[in-house]
């Protein structure tokens, strides 16, 4: 009939050749980031050092993991669908799901992970996964906590919005066919680049950006296991400037405590001498982020003297810090916003950091399109002076 048939062979799934994606291990063998090996612990970058374990380790997204937990419970799994910007633990929460459901000893044999570092034409689509979706399941039951769904396979493709057109069409009708065995776990960033008939066929969560106090709760556990010296000040700017990406906020605060490390005579790391504590000021540099005195300084050279003189100071500013006219601009946006301004100068602010910021993006040089920001803010001060 079908080719359901010619594939339901039981092959032993250790022969498949499954690809996991991540590090390649020792002896050139691929490991997956459900498998990194525990000694790696001490090298290993922090963001999967601290990669949640369990569905508990994740933080926020309280009622996305209370409905899956649900459907865990009630042994049932919708095909899924993950999507939401980079860093908020669309990857972490599946690999979590995935360990709860068969047993870290399971995973490997259960779970196909797929991402956009591995080849996803039209050809793997084809026999990859129909391979692996095909064949049942030939260790009987799989004691993870939920035995209903252990005797299901998963496939995760992470990073789908990176898959070709023709690869989606030709994974909606395996989709169908092996719903029987398998569940799919389609993970992306935009969802606008998936094929409407693959998002229909999925129950959709969107992971948004981690709000504050999520990201507080993962970074304070890393602050203390890890012995980072920090002030308050510094965590609260750390926060802040990861915009709720925790991926961000752990690979600074590394990259912060990396550069506290005290030096000896010689300019060698020496872990016996007391670390530097992490200011607000090392974590604006380590971003390249402008510090907030500067954008202050900006703004009011830019709302009180004449344009000359905001021209001169803005320059200097750059000069002196290194600072991109792509940084200021948003910084000061977020400033100028705050203020207290007739309607008419705040819509003409905003529309004119909007233009100039989308020329600074396609090409337009830095120097002419100060000039603009500059004329920007003077005119909307302009607009103010004149309705007195
Ligand atoms: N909600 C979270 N709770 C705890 N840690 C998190 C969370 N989100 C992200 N992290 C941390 O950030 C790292 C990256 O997360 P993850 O790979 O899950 O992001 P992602 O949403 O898949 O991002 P991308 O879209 O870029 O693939 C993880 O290793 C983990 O350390
Ligand atoms: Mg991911």
């Amino acid at each position: 009939m079908s080719d359901i048939e010619e594939m339901d062979i039981d092959v032993d799934v250790e022969t498949l050749k499954v690809e996991f994606s991540s590090a390649v291990g020792d002896k050139g063998k691929k490991l997956s980031k459900a498998n990194l090996p525990v000694s790696a612990g001490d090298t290993l970058p922090w963001v999967e050092k601290y990669r949640p374990n369990t569905l508990e380790d994740v933080s926020g997204h309280e009622d996305i993991l209370q409905t899956i937990n649900r459907f865990v419970a009630s042994n049932r799994l919708p095909h899924l669908l993950f999507y939401g910007p980079p860093g908020t633990g669309k990857t972490s929460t599946i690999l979590a799901l995935a360990r709860q459901i068969y047993g870290v000893k399971n995973v490997r044999q259960q779970v196909l992970e797929l991402n956009a570092s591995d080849d996803r034409g039209i050809d793997v689509v084809r026999e990859q996964i129909k391979t692996f979706a095909s064949t049942r399941q030939i260790f009987g039951n799989v004691q993870g906590k939920g035995d209903g769904l252990g005797n299901f396979k998963l496939i995760i493709l992470d990073e789908a919005d990176a898959m070709t057109s023709a690869a989606q069409n030709a994974l909606r009708r395996i989709m169908e066919k092996y719903t029987a065995n398998t569940r799919f776990c389609i993970i992306a960033n935009y969802t606008h680049k998936l094929s409407a008939a693959l998002l229909s066929r999925c129950t959709r969560f969107r992971f948004s950006p981690l709000p504050l106090p999520a990201l507080r709760r993962r970074i304070d556990h890393v602050i203390a296991s890890e012995n980072v010296r920090i002030t308050e000040a510094a965590v609260e700017s750390l926060l802040k400037l990861s915009r709720g990406d925790m991926r961000r906020s752990l690979n600074v605060l590394q990259a912060c405590h990396a550069s506290s490390t005290p030096l000896d005579a010689n300019g060698r790391p020496d872990p016996s001498l007391p670390r530097d504590e992490i200011t607000e000021s090392d974590v604006y540099d380590c971003i390249a982020a402008p510090h907030p005195e500067d954008i202050m300084q900006i703004m009011n050279t830019l709302l009180n003297s004449d344009i000359t003189t905001s021209l001169r100071t803005i320059h200097e500013i750059k000069t002196k810090k290194g600072l991109a006219l792509a940084d200021i601009l948003s910084a000061l946006s977020e400033e100028l916003g705050k203020l207290q301004v007739p309607t008419q100068t705040m819509v003409l602010w905003m529309e004119g950091l909007a233009e100039i910021e989308w020329r600074v993006g396609s090409g337009g040089g830095e120097a002419v399109q100060t000039g603009g920001l500059a004329g920007v803010v003077r005119q909307g001060v302009a607009v103010m002076k004149q309705r007195k």
